[in-house]
């Protein structure tokens, strides 16, 4: 079958691997983009999305994951501060992407707070949805975007239930329109921080391959380059792995832990229950998952993964629905199936302990002794965590 031509347009121009979002949301997203154009079938959206660019940007703008929130990754925003007080000045920070702009100004912020005056840094910040730029621009955040931590008054002045970053850091980010598949960005530009974070992993491979070069391209020697936390392995399952092993680029010596101190709110994306299935037809998502897992167990490994498919092909992203995917590839000895369901885990729940543990496994087994210690440690930090709470 023909795949559907707007998600063909997609694939091609911004990297989106449909797979990545699910069928139940991309169903729901071409029946909203057919709302917002009455009476045009799919082709001709793509093709009028080819030669008119508001066409593209609607069609772009229906189908991108914007979540996003500040200071996401906290540790990341540490590590930043420790480079950025070794490194001369100015500092040059490449932000994409960018989203509504919380990571740029989580960055100006952090930047700030380890002593550097608004002067010694700049920061372009990209994104590819006109929109979320349109907002990012405003560099004004709901209370709902510092998840549950409290904006601080010297930097987020609190007007009508938004925080509004102040003029001083928000005239040091520099807001464009970028598409990270585009061969001619950033064309003759080099950054000393990068933040590239929470993109690759709704990308298809070709594109990964796109990404990983591009950054090569714009980092200058010793450059600090930061991924989401999910991320890592995947760029080590794309084609050119070696080259990024290789390249100039560095992740900082520490690992990126997951979320240690902000809180998750619950969203769609993490849930991990069926989005709008009706309950009176299905049984719970767990009592379906154990019905697969049963059946793995009585020998029928490659039933189970069709059924799983289909099944994870039908609900919300779910954490638990694509680890037991991780555990019944790896049963099947496909290494790399097991880790590129494991990667989807994690990003969904960085704290899934299961994952962790089945995640450092195989990378022990492959023979990256580090990337296993590393998930050993933040498992230990995890269930610390756990006793904790
Ligand atoms: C989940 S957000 C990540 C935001 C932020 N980096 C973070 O980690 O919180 C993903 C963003 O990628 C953008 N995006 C998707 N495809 C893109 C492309 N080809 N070029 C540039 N941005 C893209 C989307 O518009 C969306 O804002």
């Amino acid at each position: 079958m023909n795949p559907d031509p707007i998600l063909a347009l997609l694939k091609r121009r911004i990297g989106l691997d449909a797979e990545s979002l699910g069928t139940r949301v991309i169903e729901d997203r071409l029946a909203d983009l057919a709302r917002h154009f009455p009476g045009s079938s799919h082709l001709a959206l793509a093709m009028a999305a080819e030669h008119d660019r508001s066409v593209f940007d609607a069609v772009v703008a229906h189908f991108v994951v914007n979540e996003s929130w500040l200071f996401r990754t906290p540790e990341q925003f540490e590590a930043l501060q420790k480079f950025a007080r070794r490194r001369p000045l100015p500092l040059n920070v490449l932000s994409l992407p960018a989203a509504h702009g919380e990571e740029p100004a989580s960055i100006a912020v952090s930047l700030h707070e380890a002593g550097l005056q608004p002067a010694d840094f700049r920061i372009v910040a990209g994104d590819i949805d006109v929109d979320a730029l349109r907002v990012a621009r405003c560099g004004r955040f709901p209370l709902s975007a510092f998840r549950g931590g409290r904006p601080d008054p010297r930097w987020f002045a609190a007007h009508d239930g938004q925080y509004t970053l102040v003029p001083s850091l928000l005239s040091r980010i520099e807001f464009r329109e970028l598409n990270i598949l585009d061969p001619d960005i950033l064309k003759g530009e080099s950054f000393d921080v990068i933040f590239c974070r929470n993109l690759l992993i709704y990308l298809h491979d070709d594109a990964r391959a796109q990404v990983l070069a591009l950054l090569r391209r714009v980092a200058a020697p010793d450059a600090l380059v930061f991924t989401g936390t999910a991320e890592p392995q995947l760029q080590f399952n794309a084609k050119p792995a070696a080259a990024v092993a290789e390249a100039r680029p560095r992740q900082p010596k520490e690992p990126m832990p997951a979320l240690r101190t902000a809180k998750r709110i619950a969203t769609p994306q993490h849930s991990t229950q069926p989005m709008s299935a009706p309950a009176h037809e299905e049984p719970p998502l767990p009592a379906r998952l154990a019905q697969i897992e049963q059946r793995a167990n009585q020998g029928d490994l490659a039933g189970a993964c069709a059924a799983l498919d289909d099944l994870i092909g039908k609900i919300a992203p779910s954490a638990t629905a694509w680890y037991l995917r991780g555990v019944l590839a790896s049963a099947q000895g496909d290494l790399a199936a097991a880790e590129s369901a494991l990667d989807r885990a994690a990003y969904l729940d960085p704290a899934h302990q299961p994952t962790l543990r089945l995640r450092a496994e195989l990378a022990r087994r492959g023979g990256h002794h580090d990337h296993a210690d590393r998930l050993q440690a933040q498992l230990k930090r995890r269930r610390g965590a756990g006793r904790d709470a």
